[in-house]
Formats: structure tokens, sequence, C-alpha cells
């Protein structure tokens, strides 16, 4: 009788299933590969001995041991697919990466709005063909009085005005004005000179809503052949234009600065003014002075000059309706903000 029957193949299955159904991991399945399936198998052990059998049993007994071995091969290949699925998943587990973990937020700055100011100030003057020109703050009195043609005893040289630096014998100051750059520009540069010079400039008032004694100027400066009072009115009213739009228009009022002869006060018509358009104070203008030309080895009998000034922070607030200058020294990020993250 043959030892290949219904019972005993039964029981290698069954054995065979249920070391399969215990493995508890991939690597453990692998391991009683071999003794489930492989070589030294129960399974293999029968299949060597369809040899031994009957030729009359023989298709019986193979067709027993091939469908034993396909169900247990079945079972590992199912078992083996669970068990990597398991595997694949506590791997994406143990490397899940918390996605709701809250960022740390950075703010990006923004440029001050002085500084934008200042940059668009100037690319209205160099798009003209003019340069831009710089001078120290840290100036002598000679340039920010004296060749300016302010008298000895002028009120702006008082204490109260204007910051000396000691000793004073050194003759130091803090410029009050920009307008020492007209000197130095005329000093250094070949005629004809077309100059802006924006800076920082120094007075002795205290910080409240309209002062601050930091503050910045827009000087211009222009020396040429045959240069009129109407080559600064044409000037100021394009430069009106583009800061304050197509309906603005300029107006000079008789004035006296000691460096410019005839002298005005700059009004600006404000189209866009917060309550309505209306006439502001905006700079001082004026024709060079010939003692200033003279000063910086001009001739005055040859060449003329017009000049203006103007401040920064004062153009800000009226054009941006700014109510307090406290806004514009505090670096405030939430102020700058407001006016574009221009870079
Ligand atoms: N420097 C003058 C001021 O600070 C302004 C000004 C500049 C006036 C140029 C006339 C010409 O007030």
């Amino acid at each position: 009788m043959s030892q290949i029957d219904a019972a005993t193949v039964g029981k290698v299955v069954s054995q065979a299933l249920e070391a399969i159904g215990s493995a508890a991991d991939f690597t453990a399945l692998k391991g009683i590969k071999s003794t489930t399936l492989g070589e030294n198998s129960e399974i293999a052990k029968l299949n060597a001995l369809l040899a031994t059998v009957e030729p009359s049993q023989k298709a019986e007994a193979g067709k027993l041991v091939g469908q034993a071995r396909a169900e247990i091969s079945k079972a590992y290949s199912l078992r083996e697919t669970a068990l990597a699925t398991e595997h694949a998943k506590a791997q994406l587990a143990a490397e899940r990466v918390d996605i709701t973990a809250s960022p740390v937020l950075r703010r990006f700055g923004a440029r001050h709005p002085l500084a934008l100011l200042q940059e668009q100030i100037s690319d209205v003057f160099v798009g003209m063909g003019w340069e831009i020109a710089e001078g120290p703050e840290l100036e002598s009195e000679w340039f920010n009085f004296d060749a300016l043609n302010f008298d000895e005893d002028h009120p702006a040289r008082a204490m109260q005005d204007t910051f000396f630096v000691e000793p004073a014998s050194a003759h130091l100051l803090l410029r009050t004005h920009t307008s020492p750059v007209q000197v130095r520009s005329l000093l250094n540069r070949e005629l004809p000179v077309y100059v802006l010079c924006p800076g920082r400039v120094f007075r002795t008032d205290a910080l409240d809503a309209t002062h601050t004694p930091v503050f910045h100027q827009v000087e211009g400066l222009a020396v040429d052949k045959g240069l009129t009072m109407a080559d600064l009115r044409g000037t100021l009213e394009h430069f009106a234009r583009i800061m304050f739009g197509e309906d603005a228009k300029i107006r000079l009022r008789p004035s006296y600065f000691p460096f410019t002869e005839p002298s005005a006060e700059l009004d600006v018509w404000h189209p866009g003014a917060k309550g309505g358009a209306r006439w502001v104070e905006w700079g001082g203008c004026g024709m060079v002075n010939p003692n200033v030309l003279i000063a910086a080895g001009v001739d005055p009998e040859e060449y003329s000059g017009f000049a203006f000034g103007m401040g920064i922070e004062r153009t800000l607030m009226f054009r941006n309706d700014v109510r307090d200058m406290h806004d514009m020294v505090e670096a405030d990020i939430r102020f700058s903000e407001q006016f574009g993250m221009v870079i």
C-alpha cells in the first residue's frame, strides 16, 4: 500500500499552513521557506516517495502531492504579500513627517518709505540727465554757512539751530541743510553742473509730530550759461507733476535765502491732498547768488544757476498723508509695509 494517501498529504498540508500562518514577520517567514516548501520539507519528501509508488496508483498519488504543493505555495505567497504590506506600513509610520507642525514665521523686511521716496526723486532727475552728488554730514562751517553767503551773525548759525562739534576752533558742525553740496559740487566738477543731492541734515529741534532733529533734504543745483528763473520754474513744475500727478502745478512766493537772489518759497498745488486739492509749502528755491558762484570759483558774468531744496519727510507727510513724524523715525515695519514691499 502506498504511503501517499489523502490523510497523510492532508496532514503535511495543514502542518505547513500552520507554520506559514504563525510566521510573525517577513524574516520569520523566510526562515521557514525551506521546511515548508524547500528540499527538506515534508512535501518534498512525499514528492520523492512518488518514485516508489506502484504504476497503477502513480497518477492518483501524483495529483494529491501536486495539489498539496500548490496549496502550500499559494498560502506562502499570500502570507508573503500580507507581511510585505505590513512591513511597508510600519516603515511608513516610522518615517512619518508631521506636516501639521507650526512653522517658524519669519517676516520679510520692508524698505523705509523715506529711502523709497528719495530714490523716486533721484530717478526723476537722473531721467533728465542730472547727476547725484554727495557731501559729508559732518561739515565745515565754511561750506555750510560762509561760502553760502551767510552773514557772520546770521541767526541760523546760533547755537539753538545748529549742532556745533567740539572743539569750536575746528569750525565743524552737523550740516543744517544740503546746500553746502552746491559749493562742493561746483568745486569738484566741470561746468556745466546739474546735480541732485539727497541727504541727511541736522537741526536742534525736539522730536514732535512735525519736527525731528535728524531729517532729510533733497537739493538741486544747475549752473550753466544762460539759465534763468524760467528754467527753475520748468524744472520744478515737471518734478511736481511726477510727484503729485498731471494736475499739479507750482507757485513761487518772494522770500530770502543768503545763497540765492532772487529767492522764493516754493508751493505745490497738490490735487490728491487728503480733504481736497490745496496749495502746500514744499521748499525753497532761487537763482544762485553770484557771491556763491564766486566762492566756488565760477565767473558769474559767464554762468548763472538755479537751486532748490525741500524736506523729504515733509514731502512724504503731505504726499502720503502721514500725520506724525514719530512714525517715520520709529522704524516699525507695520508703518513701512503700507508703502509696498519694493526691493
Ligand atoms: N537750504 C534751504 C533750507 O534748508 C532750502 C533752499 C535750497 C533754498 C536751495 C534755496 C535754494 O531751507
